[in-house]
């Protein structure tokens, strides 16, 4: 198996307590072996890394479990250390939310995997006050690689925080948004990866096959248990467009749930800053543009809000 690469934030080591497990720095392209495993880590050594403006260390793919099972202990204590930056920490909670989503794609037919989406999102809330903290934070995912797992976790950051503001959403209702939103492309399971990551134009029935991937993911979710309606219409509706010309249901207007034409906004602008092999990423300035351009497919009010935050 080739080696591959996992991001881990710096500031979620603890010298002390960190698995034993080679760790790189990356250099442009190329992974350069900082601390071998049987090197003893040293907070002095971490800040020398701090200074020189690295805020992400790799580990290889033989440890990245491990170093995951390692973070995923250690929230509540990063969380609530003062001495990390919030910027960090969202960055440690984005990547658990990714390993959350990754796991449910992992394991589609398991129901704990989607209880433990819900309950990383009602113990853990993200520090998103304004914009600027927002677009900081979605910058730096292009430090982690599954195009799938990321975007999935974008689109839940950015839904939950445009309710939040919009609509003062809260509690149970924000958990389901953030479920929702981490498992809207579930149904991707079933569209090859040949396809997914094709360069080309899709062929007839290879766009056929996409088409189907809210359904199937919709159906994915109740069968492992997820009832909750906001969730599965987030699912199920989000290539719904508002003026009726989406998938599956061809749905109109209002027919839309609320918070599915919210999700399907942060859908499209979370594909459109992520590089894709067919285009490159455009910035924030040039989706919001972009989306401007077909505006009658969203909400007139809750576009030109999202747009208006977006832009600042
Ligand atoms: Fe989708
Ligand atoms: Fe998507």
């Amino acid at each position: 198996m080739a080696k591959s690469y996992s991001p881990i934030v710096l500031d979620s080591i603890e010298p002390e307590y960190f698995p034993a497990v080679n760790i790189y720095v990356k250099q442009g392209h190329n992974f350069t072996l900082y601390r071998s495993e049987e090197m003893e880590l040293t907070e002095s050594g971490l800040d020398r890394l701090r200074q020189s403006g690295v805020e992400f260390v790799h580990v290889d793919n033989s440890s990245a479990d491990e170093v995951l099972l390692y973070v995923e202990n250690n929230l509540k204590f990063i969380c609530s250390n003062e001495k990390i930056s919030r910027t960090s920490k969202n960055m440690v909670l984005s990547h658990i939310m990714m390993n959350n989503v990754a796991e449910v794609f992992k394991n589609p037919t398991q129901p704990e995997t989607c209880i433990k989406c819900r309950n990383f999102l009602k113990q853990h809330e993200f520090l998103i006050d304004d914009r600027r903290d927002l677009m900081e934070l979605l910058a730096k995912f292009s430090h982690y690689d599954v195009y799938l797992f990321k975007h999935s976790a974008q689109v839940a950051i950015l839904a939950m925080y445009l309710h939040r503001k919009l609509f003062e959403a809260a509690g149970d209702e924000l958990v389901a948004i953030g479920v929702g939103a981490m498992l809207h492309d579930i149904g991707m399971l079933d569209v090859s990866y040949d396809i997914h990551e094709k360069s080309g134009a899709l062929t007839p029935k290879e766009y056929l096959r996409v088409r189907h991937h809210p359904r199937i993911g919709h159906d994915m979710l109740r069968q492992i248990g997820l009832t909750d309606p906001i969730s599965l219409s987030m699912v199920l509706d989000h290539h719904e467009r508002y003026n009726g010309t989406g998938y599956p249901r061809q749905l109109y207007e209002d027919e839309i749930p609320r918070n599915t034409q919210i999700g399907t906004i942060c859908d499209t602008y979370c594909a459109l800053t992520m590089d894709r092999p067919y285009r490159p990423a455009s910035t924030p300035e040039e989706a919001v543009r972009i989306m401007q351009g077909e505006k009658k497919l969203y909400h007139p009010d809750f576009f030109d809000a999202f747009a208006g935050i977006i832009m600042g």
